[in-house]
């Protein structure tokens, strides 16, 4: 059996329309579905195993608000195998199972003096600094996908007002990919600061082009732990990423609920 049959042979009536996958610091997210039901990647051939502490390796279906969803509470990162595309599987699978949108939710450093550690980020678009794509190797003329609104504009008006109903203030910026898993140089940060980058991180931008290409909407959002190399004496470790998310977790999982309850898909 497939991923998809499994799912369906597990979850006969279940019809979710989002997928939400939970970065470092959204994973509370999953203590606000109602009626939860977990599923190990283990069990859903093609799904990755990822290895990171802090990160889990579980699908959750459930609802939140009148949504019904699927949490991914992990990705496999780039850096971990140094393919791009190991979370391809997984989101053709949702895709074909009824997501039409992806949540990407994740940790990220700030270029911005105005978006202090704590800060929470709706993604208006992003810089793919490494040029690397889970499209390689696609046929089709489809694999010319265009990124032009990757960030659905329509969500992301959405998620703004939400987080205005619960007053919880929301950045708009732009996030640049770097592969990782090293930190990036201070060098590197005052370049992507030129380049017009907002935020940088080791995710989510591969995770977008797979859900362009099949077809999703997108909105994706950062949690900002710390000011990025070279712009506070901050020292940057995994741990110190854990801690910050840790810390910011409760306003971002609420602000996550409201989105979501208030989504008009
Ligand atoms: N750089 C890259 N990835 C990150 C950072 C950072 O400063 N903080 C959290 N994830």
């Amino acid at each position: 059996m497939n991923a998809l049959q499994v799912l369906r042979q597990r979850l006969p009536l279940a019809r979710p329309r989002i997928a939400v996958i939970l970065g470092t610091g959204w994973a509370d997210l999953a203590l606000r579905v109602k009626d939860p039901l977990r599923i190990a990647y283990a069990e859903l051939p093609g799904f990755p195993l990822p290895g990171v502490p802090g990160h889990a390796s579980d699908l959750v279906w459930g609802r939140i608000g009148g949504h019904e969803l699927v949490l991914l509470t992990g990705r496999q990162h780039t850096y971990e195998t140094g393919d791009a595309n190991s979370m391809k599987l997984a989101l053709r699978t949702l895709y074909e199972w009824g997501c039409e949108v992806l949540v990407q939710t994740n940790a990220a450093g700030s270029l911005q003096a105005h978006i202090p550690a704590g800060s929470l980020m709706v993604l208006t678009d992003h810089i793919n600094f490494s040029q690397r794509s889970p499209l390689i190797g696609e046929t089709g003329a489809e694999r010319f996908v265009s990124m032009v609104n990757a960030y659905d504009a329509e969500l992301r008006t959405q998620a703004l007002s939400a987080a205005d109903v619960l007053g919880v203030k929301l950045q708009s910026g732009v996030y640049a990919w770097c592969v990782g898993p090293q930190f990036e140089t201070p060098a590197e940060i005052r370049m992507f600061a030129q380049m017009g980058a907002d935020a940088v991180g080791m995710s989510t931008v591969p995770e977008t082009i797979i859900a362009r290409h099949a077809g999703m909407r997108v909105l994706a959002f950062s949690l900002l732990t710390n000011m990025a190399a070279g712009l506070s004496n901050e020292v940057l470790s995994h741990r110190h990423t854990l801690a910050q998310a840790q810390a910011a977790s409760g306003p971002a999982c609420a602000l996550l609920e409201q989105v979501i309850v208030g989504m008009e898909i």
